[in-house]
């Protein structure tokens, strides 16, 4: 496994520091994360059509969609611009190391833009897609690059046991996958209020208490301090980079974009083209920052909720897994919205 920073070499101790200045801070003094959506032709970053990897929930071109205004915007900080995403610079940084992302499906979104993104960069290079269990490995062997998703919903543990599935708040096995790799982002938050047939555990424990049910946000803020207590203990800074992906909004209630008559997502082709979002950030986003900001070790923030919000025209809608008997308006088009994640990410380890 590679180390960013030789631990001999004087430049270790402020590693430190330096990822101190990128969380607190951001990229040289500019928050990344509030700005605006402008148009710009030369987006987007590939073409869904040189992605054949991509999944079909997220293949709104190939599913029938027309309109392809939402895939041609790029995001603008209000204080500095974006450096554009450079695929083989990623490439050649991340030579013999390992990424993962780890988390829901809207985690699945940004691991296959990532890989896209990675792809179209280098089309004729080699790359190798397997999957164990539910960790599913994207390898470019000219590279010795591996691009991983840990398919987790809760990040903390769901166990089958005599009674029924028990989720664990305070258990995190599963973080034995997550040992020794380069760079991981974290996400979770879409499954936690499910209920009937698809939520899938029967019991909640906490303390040894096992409970039927509790409040919800409650549960994800304990599971997600369950999370920060695995990575103070388990990740060594100078060696890894730890993510946490952000909230990624759904758009469901059109009153919440200034459009009432709006059930969906359904037909939206424009972004909101302002800077902030009507309705406000969904709660768990306070939730996600007061965790993370009172953690030891470092895990920064990839605060993509705000910029999502504003993007109401970039879900599949009927152009996703199950067509026009569906409505999706939780996951994003690729080409489309998580490639901007990926640009936000590139800019913070350049
Ligand atoms: C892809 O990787 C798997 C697992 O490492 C290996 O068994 C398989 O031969 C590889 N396929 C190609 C085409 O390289
Ligand atoms: C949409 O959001 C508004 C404002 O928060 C709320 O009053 C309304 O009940 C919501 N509608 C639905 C269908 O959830």
């Amino acid at each position: 496994m590679g180390h960013w920073v030789d631990s001999n070499s004087p430049f270790s101790s402020y590693f430190g520091l330096l990822v101190l200045l990128i969380v607190f801070c951001c990229a040289n003094g500019c928050d990344l994360f509030t700005g605006k959506w402008v148009l710009d032709p030369s987006y987007p970053l590939y073409s869904a059509s040189a992605c054949p990897f991509v999944q079909k929930e997220f293949s709104c071109q190939k599913n029938g969609r027309q309109d392809l205004g939402y895939t041609q915007y790029r995001w603008q900080p209000l204080d500095c611009s974006l450096t554009r995403f450079d695929g083989l610079k990623f490439l050649q940084k991340f030579r013999g190391k390992s990424i993962m992302f780890v988390g829901d499906s809207l985690s699945l979104n940004q691991w296959q833009s990532l890989t896209c993104m990675l792809h179209s960069a280098v089309p004729t290079a080699r790359f190798n897609i397997t999957r164990v269990n539910d960790v599913s490995t994207f390898v470019f062997p000219d590279f010795d690059v591996k691009v991983m998703l840990d398919r987790s919903v809760y990040l903390v543990d769901v166990v089958r046991e005599k009674i029924g599935r028990v989720l664990k708040l305070d258990s995190i096995q599963s973080g034995k996958l997550w040992k020794g790799i380069d760079m991981l982002i974290f996400n979770t938050w879409h499954w936690w209020y499910r209920r009937g047939p698809t939520q899938p555990w029967d019991f909640i424990e906490y303390q040894g208490v096992i409970k039927k049910d509790m409040d919800r946000m409650q549960a994800f803020e304990i599971a997600l301090n369950t999370w920060a207590g695995w990575v103070d203990a388990n990740v060594d800074p100078s060696k890894s980079l730890v993510f946490f992906q952000g909230i990624s909004p759904s758009h469901y209630n059109g009153t919440l974009w200034g459009e009432p008559k709006a059930k969906s997502c359904l037909g939206q082709k424009q972004p909101l083209l302002g800077t902030t979002y009507p309705g406000g950030l969904p709660p768990p986003v306070h939730v996600v920052k007061r965790v993370i900001g009172k953690m030891k070790r470092l895990a920064t923030l990839l605060d993509i909720t705000l910029l999502s919000l504003l993007r109401k025209d970039g879900h599949p809608s009927i152009y996703g897994l199950t067509g026009s008997t569906g409505l999706d308006c939780s996951h994003w088009c690729l080409a489309g919205v998580p490639d901007t994640w990926n640009e936000l990410l590139y800019n913070l380890i350049l």
